[in-house]
């Protein structure tokens, strides 16, 4: 097994409205990050020639993997949960134009379906072929996606119970290195920051 590397797309237009969805592009700093990141490839002694990117198929993780030269693949299971009705809201908006759907995520997070949307369960199983297809490659592989999947992928290699999956924590501007265990079961990585 190889390492796996997953990390959010940079900062979007989007993100310094937090606004959920759309598919905006990066900010000064969002490309920043993308600089940052062709940058820590470059400088990856060991993988640099054999790291394969995957992104998501939106502007923002296309345009975060965009200084890397790498091999890059667009998979539209990687785009960011499907918010739906929601799409290009924020949070406040939601709250007060739907207070029931407001509360029914609230309530419950990972099986809340955003009316014509998705919930995290869908993601979670959306991404199932990603994982079938992860298992497979022999080479690194760099994930560029967004705050949701990358939620769902570390939990799934990190051996986190579903139900805290909507709450994991991912920095922004950060790179996640999963490391497989040398004993023990396939799907249990070590996490150590980049
Ligand atoms: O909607 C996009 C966000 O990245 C997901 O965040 O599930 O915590 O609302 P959330």
């Amino acid at each position: 097994p190889r390492a796996i590397w997953l990390t959010r797309h940079g900062e979007s237009e989007y993100n310094t409205q937090e606004r959920i969805g759309g598919d905006s592009g990066l900010t000064h700093q969002g490309d920043e990050y993308a600089h940052a990141l062709g940058d820590w490839v470059q400088n990856h002694d060991k993988h640099k020639d054999n790291f394969v990117v995957w992104t998501s198929t939106m502007k923002r993780s296309i345009a975060t993997a965009q200084y890397i030269n790498n091999h890059k693949v667009n998979l539209q299971a990687l785009d960011e949960i499907d918010a739906g009705i929601c799409d290009g809201m924020t949070y406040d908006e939601i709250a007060s134009a739907m207070p029931e759907e407001y509360a029914a995520r609230a309530a419950n997070k990972l099986r809340y379906r955003y009316p014509h949307g998705e919930s995290y369960v869908d993601v979670i199983q959306r991404l199932e072929p990603v994982l079938f297809e992860m298992e497979r490659e022999k080479y690194p592989i760099l994930i560029v996606a967004h705050q949701a999947v990358i939620r769902a992928l570390y939990a799934y290699f990190m051996d986190i119970d579903a139900e805290e999956c909507p709450y994991i924590p991912i920095a922004m501007h950060t790179v996640y290195e999963l490391v497989p265990k040398a004993y023990g079961c396939n799907n249990i990585y070590n996490k150590s920051a980049v």
